[in-house]
This record gives C-alpha cells, structure tokens and sequence, in this order.
C-alpha cells in the first residue's frame, strides 16, 4: 500500500499519544485513509530524553524546522501548543504545501482564518477537530452535518480542567488548589494553567466554534470573559443546596443582522439543564439551529488519549482526501459585538444583609425599583440572603447590583453570578 509521511511536533501529552497510535495501528489506519500514514520523523525539546515507549525507525530531531523542511513529510502534525513558535512553523508547513493537523486553539482562535487562506493558496489542507473539545467530533459537525443549518446559539463546556475543580469544590473540603492539581497529574490542565483558570482557554474555543458557526472572526480579546479564581467555595456550595452546579459556561449567540455574542463566565446552571450534569473533565456543546432544533455532544474534552483520537481521525482524513480539492472555511465578515444594554442574563446573588430593620425586604425592594424581577429569594444562617434575579439585560443586572452595594440594608455582597435555567 501507498504511505504518506507524517512529521510530528512535540512528544508531550499529546504527541506521546499521537506517535503511539501512528506506530501501534498503521495498518488499521491505512485501510480506513487508503494509504498508510507513515510517522517519519519527530521533533522534541530534548532528544536524549527517554519515551518510554519504542519509536521504532521514526527519525528525532531536535529542531522541529527540520520536520517541516524533510521532503519525506507530507502532513505536518502540530502538538507543541503556544502561539509561538508553533504558529510560524505551521505558516511554513501551510507555505511549502505540506497540509496541516493541529491541536491548537491559541493558534486557531487567533489565526484561524488567514492560516485556512494560507493554505488554500497553497493547495494545502488546514484540520483543527482536537482545538475544541478533544475527541469530541464538534468541529466535525460544523463543517460538514450542520452546513445545512443556520446556528442560532451555542452554550458549551469546553475547558475540562475547570470543571475538574468546579465539581470537586462541590465536595466539601477539596481545595482549589488540590483540585487543580489533580487536573494537572492527569493531563488537562495547560502548562500554564493560569490560560484554564482565567477562561482564556475557553475563549480561544469559542472563537473558533463562532467562527465556523456564524462565519465571523472575533478576536479573543473581544469577548466578555470572566475566568474562576474569584468563584468561593461558599456560592458553589450554597448552590449546590438550591441544585445548581457552577460551571466556567462559554456562549455566542447571534443577534440580527451581523451581530454576535461571545461569553465566558462561571455560570450557576439549574436542574434539567441539559450541562447540569457534565461533572469532571467532561465537555459538553449545546448546539441550537433552525431546522435541527437542539443537539448536543458530550463526552472526554481534555487529555492525551481524547485529543489523539481528534489528531488521529485528522490524519486519516488527510490522508484520504489527499489530491482533492481542498475547502476551507472562511471568516465571511466582521461583527458587530452585542453591548450589555442588548444581552440578557439572569443572576445569583449572594448578600450579607445589615442588621437594619426591614434590610430583606428593602433589598428586593430595590432590586424591582431598577427593573430586575426577583425570581426567589433564599435565607441562609447568620442574615446571609441568596436572591435568584429575573432575565434582565446585563447593563441593568449590573446597575441594580452597584445599587445594592450602596444600601445601608447590605453589609456586603459575598458572590455574584449568572444563572442558566432548563
Ligand atoms: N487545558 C484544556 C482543558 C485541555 O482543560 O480543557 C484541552 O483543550
């Protein structure tokens, strides 16, 4: 049988797992592509360092310029992670043809659309199915089952290692920081976890699923992003009590005309919701479209063995779309991003009220007085009050709470968030 040489950049989680399957299952991988993907050549940070597993005849160099420069590499697969210098080294790879498998969502979610042009100019192919939501064929669905389909909004779960600490901050004495390393140990979180915990993980993989749902390219700075460090072991713990879970929620919707929503914000979701339950790190896409309705993916969105399945199926669609004419999508126009007067969200309030008489009913009081309906109001122990604030738009939610905070009525207000119901 024909094979077509792979080059591979970076041996670490990822690419350990990627090499493995290449070397362990090239016959299964040929028959399913058509002609053999053939692992040639590796490039790593150290090359003393042992692998602990056998590379066979897989050539390993130090300099991953090497990779992309070796004329027996026809599929460069990229899993260094980082913007640089992975994003001039796939630009390399796109411009001496050779076709493109990546993993990485920093470099998609900025990049994305000049790359896919890039590579189109170049007869070469550009995949990206591990960028969000590891083995989750979400990017898959964009591309290919849903182009029928005009996408409405997409409420998601695509950071694994926050939601790793998120569910075990729900059992009581786990901390923040055992939690996160426990995501660490078991390969989710990124080298610089600061990239989980802040939600710009998150954000990079909204970009990128906006891009493909809408045909808008948003910049990761313009969307409203909020990460978990401020979340307390209080609020999710009070929630859990109510039946809410916390999770770090990433949305975009469309507004009319080219308008668009992207969000990332810790997010209080309620029984029935259909991401209640995506403990761990598992993902989760809620994909709502005109003529499919509401579907969603589930399953293993972070780690070595799920973003190698993502990696692996790339290589063998490469490999058997090799010679055909390749369609990239394109970044169709700028948005307009939708301001706080035109998003609506409704809210978890968590207060300490004063001792003042009244202080409960003042407070709700002045909550309605700004236009934020009050959905259920909640007393715990020691004057603490949990209020479930109505849909309202987000600049009026943040107005009634600057109100709040100057009330004689409230000591403090101990956590705020959103609120998502079924
Ligand atoms: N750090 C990422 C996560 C890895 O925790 O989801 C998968 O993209």
């Amino acid at each position: 049988m024909e094979s077509v040489g792979i080059g591979l950049l970076g041996l670490g989680t990822v690419g350990g797992a990627v090499a493995r399957r290449l070397i362990d299952e090239w016959e299964l991988l040929g028959e399913r592509a058509g002609a053999t993907p053939a692992l040639r050549c590796v490039a790593v940070r150290d090359t003393s360092r042992s692998r602990g597993f056998d590379l066979k005849n897989v050539r390993v160099v130090g300099d991953p310029q090497a990779v992309v420069a070796d004329p027996a590499v026809a599929i460069v697969v990229e899993a260094i992670g980082g913007t640089d210098p992975a994003t001039a080294l796939i630009e390399a790879a796109l411009r001496a043809g050779k076709t493109v498998v990546t993993a990485n969502k920093a470099v998609i979610a900025a990049s994305g659309p000049r790359l896919s042009a890039l590579a189109a100019e170049h007869d070469a192919g550009l995949y990206f199915e591990a960028s969000v939501g590891a083995g989750l064929p979400i990017i898959g669905l964009l591309r290919g089952s849903l182009l029928g389909d005009r996408i409405a909004a997409l409420d998601c779960v695509i950071n694994g290692t926050t939601n790793v600490i998120l569910t075990q901050m729900r059992s009581a004495g786990v901390s923040y920081e055992s939690a996160l390393g426990d995501a660490r140990r078991r390969g989710f979180a990124e080298a610089d976890p600061s990239l989980d915990v802040d939600g710009w993980d998150a954000v990079h993989k909204l970009v990128i699923l906006a891009w493909l749902a809408f045909g808008v390219h948003v910049a990761p700075d313009g969307v409203d992003r909020r990460g978990i460090r401020d979340v307390t072991g209080a609020d999710v713990g009070a929630l859990a009590q109510l039946g809410y879970r916390v999770r770090l929620l990433a949305h975009a919707e469309r507004g009319s005309g080219d308008s668009v929503h992207l969000r990332v914000r810790p997010t209080a979701v309620g029984p029935g919701h259909l991401l209640h339950d995506v403990d761990d790190a598992d993902n989760a896409v809620i994909i709502s479209s005109d003529l499919e309705g509401t579907m969603m993916l589930r399953g293993l969105g972070a780690g070595g063995s799920s973003t190698a399945s993502a990696v692996v199926s790339d290589v063998v669609t490469a490999v058997r779309e090799r010679g055909t004419p390749v369609v990239n999508p394109a970044a169709l126009t700028v948005p307009t991003m939708l301001g706080d007067a035109d998003v609506e969200v409704a809210g978890y309030v968590r207060l300490q009220l004063s001792a003042e008489p009244e202080a409960r009913a003042l407070v709700l009081q002045a909550l309605e007085d700004r236009g934020v309906a009050v959905d259920a109001a909640v007393d715990l122990t020691g004057s603490e009050l949990i209020v479930l604030t109505g849909v309202a738009p987000r600049a009026v939610h943040d107005r009634a709470l600057e109100t709040l905070d100057t009330l004689t009525s409230v000591d403090q207000i101990l956590g705020a968030l959103d609120r998502v119901e079924a």
